[in-house]
């Protein structure tokens, strides 16, 4: 089932490529020759993933799983039952719920993560909508992520749920997610209370994979890059948020915007200097509007106006 549906991921990605390139007008693509290949396997591929699962008398299929979101399952894991979703067509939601299992599953014994030896064990991955257009990246989960595992419920989560409230959406209609997903320990991690640290370049690169994974399933519109160490692990760039967020990104075909951590924000909040909090808001209003406009949403002037 995993084999099967990593490759109807990577299929769905190609047909989305191919329709992008027709609409830009392309005539011809350009194939690095590792692409090549791979497309020249994948029949043979295919072919045998689907005899080996359809010869697995013993898989347990769990209905529930299908429409569950991961951290949901990772909360059912110690219940003793097998989780394995069933996929549905490639591209429906119920497809897309069992793949962000599967990613979910993967990550959680993500090796190269756990070789690093400096994350911690409990992983938090993703909430949301699997089909949303609109997706927020964070860098790593904190101290109240991974108690509640889930990302952004913390300050920082509240901060991001105004900023989506904002929007005219719900938490629920976006998808939220971070690079790394298990919060970075501090020294060997025994003794860190709540104080969180932000991911190295290290520990971005080993996780990538799976933040990769799951934008090519959720396929959103849009991508928000929440700070700099998001934006640094996502698009492989260097330099401040200032100097990113006036430009619209793109990784693996989506476009991205970047804009200040929620965190940023509420540090600028307690410094005691309004002005320079209410600037701050709204250059990331700013942002957002911009994504709104990429998704073309409907914008009112009251919108427009917020945070002036
Ligand atoms: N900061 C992040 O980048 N992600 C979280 O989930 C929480 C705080």
């Amino acid at each position: 089932m995993g084999e099967t549906n990593s490759i109807a991921v990577g299929l769905t990605a190609l047909s989305q490529l191919l329709k992008r390139e027709k609409a830009r007008g392309s005539k011809t693509l350009l194939l690095k020759p590792e692409t090549e290949e791979a497309l020249h396997t994948l029949p043979m591929k295919l072919m045998k993933a689907v005899t080996a699962s359809s010869g697995s008398a013993g898989e347990i299929v769990n209905e529930k799983a299908a429409t569950m979101t991961p951290s949901e399952v990772e909360r059912s894991a110690g219940t003793g039952s097998s989780v394995v979703a069933q996929g549905g067509d490639a591209g429906s939601e119920k497809w897309a719920r069992a793949e962000l299992n599967e990613i979910f599953k993967e990550a959680k014994n993500c090796e190269e993560c756990r070789a690093l030896g400096t994350l911690r064990d409990q992983i938090v991955f993703a909430v949301g909508n699997p089909m949303a257009d609109m997706m927020f990246v964070g860098e790593a989960p904190g101290a109240e992520e991974e108690k509640e595992r889930k990302p952004f419920v913390g300050p920082a989560g509240r901060k991001l749920d105004q900023i989506i409230g904002a929007t005219g959406l719900k938490r629920d209609d976006v998808y939220i997610s971070n690079i790394v997903k298990f919060r970075p320990k501090k020294g060997d991690g025994r003794f860190q209370g709540t104080s969180n640290r932000k991911p190295d370049t290290t520990e971005m690169a080993a996780s990538i994979r799976y933040i990769r994974r799951e934008i090519e399933v959720v396929r959103p519109k849009v991508i928000v890059a929440l700070g700099g160490t998001a934006a640094e692990g996502l698009l492989e760039v260097g330099g401040s948020v200032s100097g990113l967020r006036n430009q619209v990104h793109e990784f693996d075909g989506v476009p991205v915007v970047v804009t200040y951590h929620p965190s940023f924000l509420l540090r600028q909040e307690g410094e005691g200097d309004a002005n320079k909090a209410m600037a701050m808001k709204r250059r990331v209003w700013e942002d957002v509007l911009k994504a709104m406009e990429l998704l073309e949403m409907p914008i009112s002037e009251k919108q427009r106006g917020y945070f002036l």
